[in-house]
């Protein structure tokens, strides 16, 4: 039976030691916590470290022992692993940069990197101990960014997903890191990479194109021959669970002691671990502001504020602490009363019945960090709140803050509008409470975390068998013979050849992309069978093609089937083709050329084209998208068509269509070989106009209609010269 091995820095349960006894305890933080709750319900393993140095080996038996019980399987690490890869590049780089603090918190040093390559290798062998052929492996965070490409080099069929639970950083932020191709290279080796929003996609896809030379196209990066999706999968949590622990017996008695404390006192939650990012001091802030602004709150309101204890063993965060501690006993000593104290901080980890008992008691529940994947404790409050009463206050630099539009949401830096907004939050009327929350429960109850497990894994799954439909499409030995066997026992055949991209590469000039010595051989080789009609057929000027070919025995098909050469005879155009729309497209095409340099227009008889090869990556896209736009009205109403290609549009006459000028050489001549290839759109139309006999082949791995695919110009001139040399030896044997 194939298994899901879930791999991530940390262990759902953590162990620590009391008086020489281990213990196991759930560990803190939204991934422990979020998949924690179900990943036992089917056969999967989990694979992390478990929180704790342990060095003698009976010792790491017992826990292994204890661990095995609950499918999970520890990887040890050493204080040195700890600091250098946990403490050191995993929370002293990555976390400060991926949350925007990278000039303030930021590393860079060589050994901590030194040792996050060494703990990767680590968890890959401990994942490849475990993984069989058919298992799923399932990736979690930033702390094993190069795990999926380790995995992948040694075991490349096996299917690899990958999950960020932090934000990813705009590219300008991830370029700061050293050894930032190192990092999108080991991400790469995942068959789906997912983020919990649409900006963190985004900004993945942008870093992986301008950091490799990988290419993307929608959601899709295309690294090679793999195609990797990427794609956004908001995390949810156990909705269920919390919606059924007010009934708990443990949760009502702490839900009667924390209202008989706070009578008639409006009750505000925080709940957070110990970071910077949860801007847990501009809160404080905020709450001192508020005190100051509306003294007649004084006495009514509170703030019970449980700060969960992590990473104290890096410096920013035992100073964060120190600097919480002080602010919150100089608010309490300025503000407290007899019978009243505003803040009532913890420092501590929290028992499942009393963080539930608290989110039910409480009236606002305030979540403001200044930068967050998701933050699961916003969806935890709501789904406590099973009278649909309480108001949420949200930061908009929440992940969750997309998904839970009803909340109150507020921008962190801005402490005066936190502080107003808690003041509505108090005075909002029950009905609007209610319209908001029940909104909000029916959100985290339908994209609870089993649905997200699920939907993860359906995608993962349908971009393996993506894949696996690719590597059949692939023209291998084996396909390459069937199709060299049919050629050699036809004696008709026709051959659509496309230009650019097909049997030659892309290059920056157009100009320079002219036939070479090998190209002619294959090509004379191919025409001296008389058996063969070779069409060569290109969305480039007639001109070039006849300077080009014009002395071969080669028919042309030029500009996608506006002009026609049959071999020997002089050119003739497609009736009724008009090119007096030129006049009104061209003026707008040239404002694009002055607004964007690098850029410039082709023109040929009856269409134009904007190349944008050589502009500034990312403006030549933004441009292009922009003048589709622009001309969508105009090229309907004057029977135009509009293609994006690579790294050009183009606008043509409806009527021409390489698809329809390849049928028309196709006409009634009764042959029994058909082959075409083609590597852009415009191919397509002639992929999905041939008989079904025909072999369609497309140059690149993207989707086609094409029945195979060859990876490169290269890969077909071999084709083609195997087709001829290859059928010819056949042909001597079987005669
Ligand atoms: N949490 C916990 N112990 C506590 C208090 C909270 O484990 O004492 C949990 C909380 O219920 C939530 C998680 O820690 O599920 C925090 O996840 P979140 O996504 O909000 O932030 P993260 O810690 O992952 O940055
Ligand atoms: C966040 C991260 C997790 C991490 C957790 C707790 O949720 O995304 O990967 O486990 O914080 O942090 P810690 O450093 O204690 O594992």
């Amino acid at each position: 039976m194939s298994k899901t091995i879930i791999v991530s820095n940390r262990l759902p349960v953590k162990i620590t030691e009391n008086d020489g006894e281990y213990m196991l305890s759930p560990s803190e933080g939204g991934l422990a916590t979020g998949l924690g709750s179900i990943y036992k319900q089917n056969d999967n393993i989990w694979i992390g470290w478990p929180g704790l140095e342990i060095t003698e080996d009976d010792k790491k038996e017992k826990i292994i022992r204890q661990l095995k019980q609950q499918s999970l399987l520890p990887v040890f690490l050493s204080q040195e692993e700890i600091s250098e890869y946990y403490e050191g590049f995993s929370n002293d780089v990555l976390w400060p940069v991926f949350h925007y603090y990278a000039s303030t918190y930021a590393n860079y040093k060589q050994s901590n990197w030194d040792f996050y390559q060494k703990v990767n290798e680590k968890f890959k062998d401990a994942v490849l101990k475990t993984a069989k052929p058919g298992d799923t492996i399932w990736v979690h965070d930033y702390q094993l960014m190069l795990l999926p490409a380790l995995i992948r080099e040694e075991q490349p069929d096996l299917a690899i997903g990958f999950f960020l639970h932090i934000p990813f950083p705009s590219y300008e932020m991830f370029r700061l890191i050293p050894w930032r191709a190192e990092l999108i290279h080991g991400v790469l080796g995942a068959d789906l990479i997912g983020f919990h929003t649409f900006d963190d996609v985004r900004h993945f896809l942008n870093a992986a194109t301008r950091i490799l030379p990988v290419t993307s196209s929608a959601n899709i990066i295309s690294d090679g021959e793999r195609s990797i999706v990427v794609e956004s999968f908001p995390m949810g949590i156990d909705e269920k669970k919390y919606a059924s622990l007010p009934n708990d017996p443990q949760v009502k008695k702490d839900i009667k002691l924390i209202q008989d404390t706070f009578k008639n006192i409006k009750l505000v939650v925080t709940i957070d671990r110990l970071d910077y990012s949860k801007g847990i001091l501009q809160r404080l802030q905020a709450f001192e502001h508020l005190l100051e602004q509306y003294p007649q709150y004084k006495e009514k309101i509170a703030l019970y504020m449980v700060v969960v204890p992590s990473r104290d063993t890096v410096p920013q965060y035992a100073q964060l602490r120190d600097q919480i501690d002080k602010r919150v006993g100089s608010i309490n000593a300025v503000y407290r009363t007899m019978d009243w104290t505003p803040i009532h901080y913890y420092y501590r980890s929290l028992p499942i019945e009393m963080l539930s008992a608290l989110y039910y008691t409480a009236d606002i529940c305030l979540v403001t960090p200044m930068r967050d994947g998701m933050n699961l404790v916003s969806k935890e409050y709501v789904a406590s709140r099973i009278n649909n009463d309480g108001v949420l206050i949200l930061s908009e630099m929440a992940g969750a803050s997309k998904e839970l539009i009803d909340a109150l949401i507020v921008n962190p830096n801005n402490t005066v509008e936190v502080a107003d907004t808690i003041i509505r939050a108090i005075n909002m009327p029950l009905d609007e409470q209610q319209r908001r929350m029940q909104q909000m429960r029916q959100m985290v109850s339908k994209f609870n975390i089993s649905h997200w497990v699920k939907i993860f894994m359906d995608k993962l799954k349908e971009v393996i068998q993506f894949q696996r439909s690719m590597q059949t499409r692939y023209i291998g030995s084996a396909t390459q013979q069937s199709i060299i066997n049919r050629y050699a026992k036809t004696n008709k055949r026709i051959i659509f050849l496309d230009y650019d991209g097909t049997l030659v590469d892309f290059k920056s000039n157009i100009e320079q992309a002219s036939p070479d010595e090998e190209l002619y051989r294959i090509l004379i080789q191919l025409t001296e069978d008389p058996a063969n009609h070779v069409v060569l057929i290109s969305g480039r000027r007639h001109e070039n093609l006849a300077e080009w070919f014009g002395d071969h025995r080669i028919d042309l098909v030029a500009e996608h089937g506006a002009w026609f050469k049959k071999q020997k005879t002089s050119w003739h155009k497609l009736p009724g083709l008009s090119a007096q729309w030129k006049h009104d497209i061209l003026p707008i095409l040239e404002t694009y050329v002055d607004r964007t340099p690098g850029t410039f227009i082709e023109k040929k008889s009856y269409s134009l084209v904007w190349h944008y090869r050589k502009a500034q990556k990312g403006l030549g896209e933004l441009r292009a998208g922009e003048l589709m736009n622009n001309l969508k009205y105009l090229a309907n109403d004057k029977g135009l068509q509009l293609l994006p290609g690579d790294k050009v549009v183009e606008i043509k006459n409806m009527e021409i269509n390489k698809g329809k000028a390849a049928l028309t050489l196709i006409d009634n001549n009764n042959y029994d070989f058909i082959m075409a290839l083609g590597d852009d759109y415009t191919d397509e139309d002639i992929f999905k106009a041939l008989p079904e006999g025909a072999v369609t082949i497309k140059i690149g791995s993207s989707l086609s209609a094409a029945k195979f695919y060859l990876r490169t110009p290269g890969e077909a001139r071999r084709l083609l010269k195997n087709l001829t040399e290859n059928s010819a030896v056949d042909k001597l044997i079987n005669d």
